[in-house]
Parts: structure tokens; sequence; C-alpha cells
């Protein structure tokens, strides 16, 4: 009896096996076990909609591509067609991008059916960005939506050399969304360098000018126009900068950012910065970074107010050495990544990894920017 009861599951088992209906019952099971599992795991590998796609001014670094290019996928099921499609996507893909803007430090979208300023901050606020106010940048900016200003009103013969966007003051954004509204007949790129790369190609070449930077760190100094100067690339004037026409406020806001301040018989607003840090560990990544704006200041913060090589120093003074400076811009340019804008292309960039500029251009040129925690 006890034979029986344990053999007569495997004799069942055999008989359905012989069984026509019950085979294909079970190779059907199988096949949509299969399915399922494929459609679990494409949702969780990111998904199908957008595609990494190569571009002709990515270069690789570290075997990692610089920047990520993602597009959407013209074979995908459910096509992303419209700008509401796209930030609806970025929207369930957010977490998946932020990884991959850690890894690479910048991740540039190209064909998305972004077409203007409103779809570029429904795109940036379903990154979820938390937004941050211009208060203390140099640059001449329009606000267009409350989240999106105008990149750099400056004029487009002056080109603006590499920095990490208000790398000057302690309250910097995390990361920066650029967007091309109207891509430029010629030039206008957003160059972008990684951080690391700098600091360790500097390191190599001027190992005690890298010392004394990290011994002594630096300071900016800039004089402000009391209103926006669209002249000059730091034409940025106090009350904007601030956002203020208050002298007082002005003052209280010099003195939360460390700041200390002087005003000149012409109505302007002479700013030391406090003593900052040329040189960082980001500790998300235990890499050292070249975190500072001393290019840009060099040869960027001159005009009719403030004169060549003072705008940044040591903190005791020194100027910094023009000999390095020259060649500092050339390892900048060396190690740049230069892509030209389409209509529709959002960059993001990783801003405590990487370095940005703006190239001399043509009219028209219209880029916007969205800067975020
Ligand atoms: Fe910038």
């Amino acid at each position: 009896m006890l034979l029986k009861t344990f053999f007569f599951p495997c004799y069942l088992n055999i008989l359905l096996d012989q069984s026509p209906f019950f085979f294909y019952l079970k190779r059907t099971a199988r096949t949509l076990g299969i399915c399922l599992a494929l459609i679990i795991m494409s949702n969780s590998a990111g998904d199908s909609r957008v595609k990494e796609i190569r571009i002709s001014e990515q270069k690789d670094f570290d075997d990692l591509v610089f920047p990520l290019v993602l597009s959407p996928n013209p074979e995908a099921g459910d096509k992303i067609k419209t700008a509401e499609d796209a930030c609806k996507w970025l929207k369930s893909q957010s977490g998946s991008i932020q990884e991959k803007l850690l890894k690479h430090g910048a991740v540039f979208f190209r064909g998305f059916p972004l077409n203007d300023a409103q779809d570029f901050d429904k795109f940036v606020t379903s990154y979820g960005i938390n937004p941050l106010p211009y208060v203390g940048g140099a640059a001449v900016r329009n606000q267009i939506t409350s989240k999106v200003f105008t990149a750099n009103e400056a004029p487009p013969d002056k080109p603006i050399p590499f920095h990490h966007e208000m790398a000057q003051v302690p309250t910097y954004p995390s990361i920066l969304f650029f967007f091309c509204d109207v891509a430029p007949p010629s030039g206008g790129q957003t160059p972008i360098v990684l951080s690391n790369l700098v600091y360790k190609a500097m390191l190599e070449k001027y190992p005690q000018f890298i010392a004394d930077l990290e011994q002594k760190k630096i300071q900016y100094t800039r004089i402000l126009p009391e209103a926006d100067d669209p002249s000059s690339a730091i034409g940025r004037g106090w009350k904007s900068t601030f956002l203020t026409n208050d002298k007082a406020e002005a003052e209280k806001k010099c003195l939360e950012q460390g700041t200390s301040f002087e005003w000149l018989p012409n109505g302007c607003l002479k700013t030391v910065t406090a003593v900052l840090p040329a040189i960082k560990e980001d500790i998300r990544t235990g890499k050292k970074v070249w975190f500072n704006s001393i290019i840009a200041a060099y040869l960027g913060w001159r005009d009719s107010r403030n004169p060549p090589g003072k705008a940044v120093t040591f903190s005791d003074g020194t100027p910094m050495p023009d000999a390095i400076m020259e060649d500092l811009e050339k390892i900048l340019d060396q190690l740049a990544v230069d892509v030209t804008w389409e209509k529709g292309d959002v960059m993001l960039v990783d801003n405590n990894q990487a370095l940005h500029a703006r190239r001399t251009f043509t009219l028209p040129r219209r880029i916007l920017a969205s800067l975020g925690k």
C-alpha cells in the first residue's frame, strides 16, 4: 500500500507527459513565463524606449564615454513622440539617470521632442530638480520661467572660459541642465571637461603649484555695476546678483556668503570672496576634482571695471602664474568635448564632476539653463 502511494504521482506525471494536451499546456506555460521574465528584466534594466547612441564629438576616458548620449529608440513599441511622453519617461527613469550621471559626469539627451522653454521646464521638473536661485553668479541672465533662464547674455564674440557653476560662492548647484532652443549657425558650443582629469594633468605637470593651491587656497575679487551690463560676460549688477535694490540687504547677502564688500563712489560694489578651496575631493567617487573658476576669473573676469590679473589670487594675494594659466587653458581645451548644439538638445551636467564653458558664435543662438540640487 505504502509502495503504491509513493509511486502513484510519478506514474501520473509520466501519463501527463505522454498526453499531447498536457504537453502543449506545459510548453505554453513555460513560454509565458519566459515572456514575463523578459518584461520584468527590461523594466528593471531601464527601458527600451530610449537607447544609448554615439556621436562624433564624444570622447572615451578610462573606458567611460563622455558624455553619455541618450536618444528615443525609433524601434520601441511605445515610442516617445511628444514632450509629455519625454517627461513621463524621465520621471520614471530619474533614478537610473542619476546613476548614469554619477558614472559619466554628463548625460546628453538628443532627439527628444522638446520644442520650447515650457517643454524644457517640464522636463527638468520631471527629473525632480530642486531649483537654486542664481544668487552670487556673475553672468547676466534673463528669467524665462520659474526654473529656466537664458544661459548667459554675454556678447557672441566673447568666449566664456571653463568654470564650475558658482564655484566662487559657498552655495552652488550640484546639477545643471542646458537646453538648445535656437541652435547657432556656427560655434556656440557649451564644451565640458571632467575635472578629475584636469586635476591629474595639473598635478603631473605642476606639483608645486597644486601644493600651493591646496595649502593657501584662493579668493575671487569682482567689481559689480549697479545695473546689469550685458556688454560684459561678468556684467551682472549688484541689484540682480543679490535680488534686491537695498544696499543693506545686499550687504547682508554678502556676509552670508562670507564675502567682504566695499561700496565705490561710482555706485559699484567691490566684492572679495571668502578663502575658498580650489581642489576638492568628491566624496561620492573618492576622486579629487579641479573645483574652481580660476581660469574663468583669470581670463574672463575683465571689463571696464575689472582690471586683468586681479580677479583670482592665492589667499595671500599672490597672483596666478601667467605661464601655468596659459598651459591650463591648453589642457582644458585638449580634454574638452564640444558638442555642436541641435534644436531640442538637453545636456545634464554634474557640477561637482565637470567644468563647462561657452564658445563664441554667430547669431541667432538661444541656450536656456536650469540650476538645481
Ligand atoms: Fe556657467
